[in-house]
């Protein structure tokens, strides 16, 4: 059977390596007799420029019927970043109620770690980020504005319910890779919130016996992914927690430009959608050198999760390969490829 995905560039370097994510999955559906059929929307700031809008008022009915939504990255300058990303990332995490953000670091033969002493295969961290509620909440606002009493609120918003099926994620995931997990807190700051996540978390421990759990301060966790990352498997942590820790860990790896992540909907009861961790980077967009792996990375989550195991080791070891060497590899990774001479060289890997 067909399985339909749906593709959002989005701006700046989200439309380059949303391209060769397109390149190297037609070389995969081709190696693998995968069914794949794709359509490709423009939904991004330059549409939002034309018509004031991110994506068509019935977008969300769009997206609904599609296996999976393949994004690049929103957000470009002269739209404020808070229109392109109410206006498109966070409404499909929410409408599609993909509450676990799954976001893979890990450090590959050939790329330096900036951290001493910091080889391949000595980061292998899952951090599993809450991705519907927390810090990212609509409630709250600007008030008094101009004026010298001027001020801004914003209301965290943690439910039973949202910390029990992220924690369940992530126990799991736990349970299936080293059984070590820690829950990233704030428990010993002036929060209400953190506490009854400590408590959610711990309530859940219960059903997961094999995996050994501590929670750790988001401080000082922070702190030891830079000094003990080895020490870390699988990390969960609240929205906004997850968010920093993930370019964070990425970048103990050699570059935000790695990293990859799985909006999921783990009922599958909805599309869940696959995009790099990093962002549109207008620093760099148009020069074509922007690293593809973090875009090719996720597009192995998407296969993972519509069931094409085979083709997604496949093209893990394609994208392996390629960092393995400098020739194959972008800049920011201490190579000296080009986006283009990287995709060439994962999609005839993956292809021959
Ligand atoms: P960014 O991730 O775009 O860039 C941060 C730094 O990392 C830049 O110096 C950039 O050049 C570099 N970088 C990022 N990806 C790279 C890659 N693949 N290869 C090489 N270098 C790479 O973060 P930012 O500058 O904070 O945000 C830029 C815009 O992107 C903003 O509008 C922001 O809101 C948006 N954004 C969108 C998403 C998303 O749609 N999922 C995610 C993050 C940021
Ligand atoms: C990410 C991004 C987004 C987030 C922003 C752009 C809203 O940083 O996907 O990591 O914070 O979720
Ligand atoms: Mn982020």
């Amino acid at each position: 059977m067909t399985q339909r995905i749906a593709v959002i560039p989005g701006d700046g370097i989200g439309v380059e390596v949303t391209s060769a994510a397109r390149t190297v999955l037609d070389a995969v559906a081709a190696r693998h007799g995968l069914d794949l059929a794709f359509q490709e929307f423009d939904w991004s700031c330059a549409r939002f420029a034309e018509t004031r809008e991110m994506m068509p008022e019935d977008g969300i009915d769009t997206l609904r019927g599609f296996d999976a939504i393949l994004l690049g990255a929103v957000g470009w300058p002269g739209v404020a970043d808070h229109v392109s990303l109410w206006g498109l990332l966070i409404p499909i995490r929410r409408a599609f109620h993909q509450f676990v953000n799954h976001r893979p670091a890990r450090t590959f033969a050939g790329v330096p770690s900036p951290l001493s002493g910091v080889g391949p295969g000595d980061i292998d961290i899952l951090v599993v980020r809450e991705n519907t509620e927390g810090e990212y909440s609509q409630i709250g606002g600007r008030f008094n504005q101009g004026l010298a009493e001027e001020a801004a609120v914003q209301e965290a918003i943690f439910t039973r319910q949202g910390i029990t099926r992220v924690a369940d994620y992530a126990f799991t995931a736990a349970r299936a890779r080293s059984g070590r997990l820690v829950s990233a807190t704030k428990s010993n700051g002036i929060v209400h919130t953190m506490p009854f996540w400590d408590e959610v978390v711990r309530s859940r421990a219960e059903a997961f016996p094999e995996v050994s759990w501590r929670s750790e301060h988001i401080d000082a966790l922070a702190a030891k992914v830079v000094l003990a990352p080895s020490s870390l498997d699988v990390i969960v942590a609240s929205n906004l927690f997850g968010d920093v820790l993930s370019d964070l860990t990425a970048a103990a790896t050699g570059s935000i430009g790695l990293a990859a992540s799985a909006n999921l909907n783990p009922s599958g009861e909805h599309p869940s959608m696959f995009e790099p961790v990093h962002g549109s980077a207008p620093d760099i967009a148009g020069r074509g050198i922007a690293n593809p792996v973090g875009a090719l990375w996720s597009v192995v989550l998407m296969l993972e999760q519509l069931g094409h195991a085979e083709a997604a080791s496949d093209l893990m070891g394609a994208i392996e390969r390629s960092l393995a060497d400098a020739a194959t590899r972008t800049g920011d990774v201490g190579g000296n490829a080009d986006t283009a001479a990287v995709t060439e060289f994962v999609a005839a890997a993956v292809g021959g």
